[in-house]
């Protein structure tokens, strides 16, 4: 059966990232898939990023793989026997999160090949996406502050297992109650409407590419 792992990289488990991630989860159920959510912030999950111990890398080790033994290391193993591996991280500072972050350093410093550095270790999880939510209001503003390059260099890194896409939700709500926050150079009915408007759409085209994503690495 075709496995599908959701990556939550936002510490809130209910919000924009993980309801998108959400979505994606029930398209790649619908398309036949088995599918899990981690949440990378809970706060059972103690780990850091790439420990440099080079385990992954020793002549006649086991490789593709984290080794290092930590809360992260049974949900590297699930990384790499997934067929579907979704990504999701807010725009943190111009950034993916930091947790995101060090899950990727595990994941894919195991599968860089320092015997040949054209091909990676392992071909898996081949299928992958990365949705990026933000308050940045669209596109435009998106390049304007280089975040097509800093965040979509971090996406398509996931492209050296295989195809590789990214969801864009722009403009999100950020807080339950705007007027608890000193918050006077945002428009909180704007954010309102783009909520109610923009962000079902944006929930739809998640649903979307889970399913493609698993029907895909069915083919
Ligand atoms: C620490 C922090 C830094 C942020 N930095 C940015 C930023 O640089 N650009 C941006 O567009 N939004 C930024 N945001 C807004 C979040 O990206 C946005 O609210 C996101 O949708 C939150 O995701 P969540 O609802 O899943 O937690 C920041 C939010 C926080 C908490």
């Amino acid at each position: 059966m075709t496995k599908a792992l959701f990556i939550n990289g936002s510490p809130r488990k209910q919000w924009n990232t993980a309801q998108l991630l959400q979505k994606a989860m029930e398209g790649a159920k619908d398309a036949g898939a088995e599918v899990e959510m981690v949440n990378l912030y809970d706060r059972n999950l103690n780990y850091k990023g790439c420990m440099s111990c080079f385990a992954c890398k020793v002549k006649g080790g086991r490789k593709g793989v984290c080794l290092f033994k930590d809360d992260l290391q049974s949900i590297m193993e699930k990384a790499v026997e997934a067929d579907v591996l979704v990504c999701g991280s807010p725009v943190y500072c111009g950034y993916p999160s930091a947790n995101l972050r060090a899950f990727m350093e595990r994941l894919i410093f195991p599968a860089v090949n320092y015997s040949d550095f054209g091909h990676p270790v392992i071909n898996k999880p081949k299928h992958s996406a990365t949705i990026y939510t933000m308050n940045c209001p669209n596109e435009q503003i998106y390049k304007d502050n280089a975040y097509d390059i800093l965040m979509d260099v971090n996406a398509r890194q996931l492209g050296m297992f295989g195809p590789t896409e990214i969801l864009y939700s722009f403009d999100t709500y950020q807080f339950n109650d705007y007027n608890r926050y000193e918050t006077a150079a945002i428009d909180e009915h704007r954010k309102a409407s783009v909520r109610d408007t923009q962000f079902p759409k944006d929930l739809e085209k998640a649903y979307e590419l889970g399913k493609k994503l698993v029907t895909d690495s069915m083919i």
